[in-house]
Formats: structure tokens, sequence, C-alpha cells
């Protein structure tokens, strides 16, 4: 596939509608220096969770899978005041720089970072009644999406938006005998969604300046 075009057009919205600041770019860096795998949401897609943010009113905001807090830095700048982000993370190193740069950003006030399998983390946060939360965006390892979908929807209301990265995988969702646990952990999410009855739910092919891919779009009822 030529993807140079989706490239450019990547780089043309980006030029016209991305805010991707001094921060954001220091966030990029920060990661390549300290050898964290570039596998953050592109800048047209912050500022997509960004639009999704402002449409649900988030006040609350719940993210799995931190890295080194780029698409944390999108979400929680679009937060009010008095707004909160939890964001979970596996890892203790990526945690430290995404602290830091969520410090350099200024938002430390509204973001909390919790470092361990985010399976336990979420059954914490259920267990310390910290739902309901307006969004939460699943983007953390791929074979268990299918239970952090589960409780998303423990800690969502009516109206919560939950977004689910990394759906497609460049089309490889559509190969029944993949052997990939990421690619399969994608395909059974993508199933249990469509069998659930209580959300309205669709998914979004992406291109860019990243490889083909897709994000769920979820609306709980
Ligand atoms: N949302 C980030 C990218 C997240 S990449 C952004 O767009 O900027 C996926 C992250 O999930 C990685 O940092 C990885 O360490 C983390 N992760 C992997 N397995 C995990 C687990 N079991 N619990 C919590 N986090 C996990
Ligand atoms: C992977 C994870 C991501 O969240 C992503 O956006 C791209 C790739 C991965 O684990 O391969
Ligand atoms: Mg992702």
């Amino acid at each position: 596939m030529d993807t140079s075009l989706f490239e450019s057009v990547d780089q043309y919205i980006g030029n016209l509608l991305g805010d991707e600041d001094a921060v954001l770019k220091g966030t990029l860096k920060s990661m390549k220096d300290a050898g964290i795998p570039g596998i953050n949401v592109t800048a047209n897609q912050g500022k997509f969770l960004q639009v999704l943010a402002r449409l649900c009113g988030a006040k609350k905001i719940l993210e799995i899978g931190t890295l080194g807090g780029y698409s944390t830095i999108w979400l929680a700048r679009v937060l009010p005041a008095d707004g909160q982000l939890i964001t979970l993370e596996l890892e203790q190193a990526y945690a430290d720089v995404a602290r830091q740069n969520i410090i350099k950003a200024g938002l430390d006030p509204v973001v909390d970072i919790k470092v361990g399998k985010a399976m336990d983390s979420l059954a914490a946060l259920d267990a310390e009644d910290e739902g309901p939360f307006d969004m939460i965006f699943i983007d953390a390892d791929k074979p268990p999406y299918t239970e952090y979908f589960e409780w998303a929807l423990k800690l969502s209301r009516p109206g919560t938006l939950i977004v689910a990265d990394n759906v497609i995988r460049e089309g490889k969702v559509l190969d029944d005998n993949c052997d990939d646990e990421r690619v399969r952990g994608v395909q059974r999410f993508n199933k249990a969604l469509a069998d659930n009855k209580q959300v309205t739910a669709t998914i979004i092919q992406t291109v860019g300046s990243k490889e083909h891919d897709g994000m769920a779009i979820v609306v709980v009822m």
C-alpha cells in the first residue's frame, strides 16, 4: 500500500488544526531519550480524543495505558480545573517519564498515575467507588482488551464514552487464523462489543502518519 498520501494528508490536517505544542513534542523526545517505544497515538488522534472529551463534557477520565503521557496530556488539557484523569501503567520507568511530562504540562494537579497491572488497578478503582467516569480510553496490552472493556462498563454510567485504540491492526483482524495474540485480543474485544446490547458502538478506521488501524467508539446506554 502507498501510504505517502495518508501521511501527507495527516500533515495537512495537523498543520491546519493540530495543536501539538512544545510540551507534546518534548514528551515524544523524552520517550525517545528513555528508549520508550513510540506506540503513542498520533498528534491528530490526540486532537481527536480531545474533541471527543469535549463533546462528552468530560470531568472525570480514565486511561488504561499511559506510556510516556502523550495521550494523557492531550486528554487532560480539556478537563475543567476541578476535573480528574486517572491513568494506569504497568511499567514504573514509563510512569516516571510520564509524570515528568505531566508536570511540564502543568497538569499534575488533575492527573493521577497508578502503577501496576491494569487489571488490579481497575479492581481497586471499583472497590474504592471511583466511578463513574465520563470517558474511558482503553490503550494498554491487547490480549485482555475484553476484560478491560468489562471493567470499563462497571466504571461507567449511561452516556459514558469508551474509546479503544488499535482494534483493526492493519486489517489483520480479518484473519480468523491469525496467531498474533494482540490481534486475537482485539478480535475477541470487537466480537464482545458487537454482542453487547448495552452499548451503541462503531469502529473508525484510521490512516495517517502511523500504520492503518482503528478506534472503537462506544457509548454506554
Ligand atoms: N496511551 C498511550 C500509549 C499506550 S501504549 C499514548 O497514546 O500515548 C500501551 C501501554 O500499556 C504501555 O505503556 C505499556 O507498558 C502499558 N501496559 C502493558 N501492559 C499493561 C498492563 N497489564 N497494565 C497496565 N499497563 C500495561
Ligand atoms: C501497540 C500498542 C499500542 O497502543 C499502539 O497504539 C500501537 C502498537 C503494540 O503493543 O504493538
Ligand atoms: Mg494504542
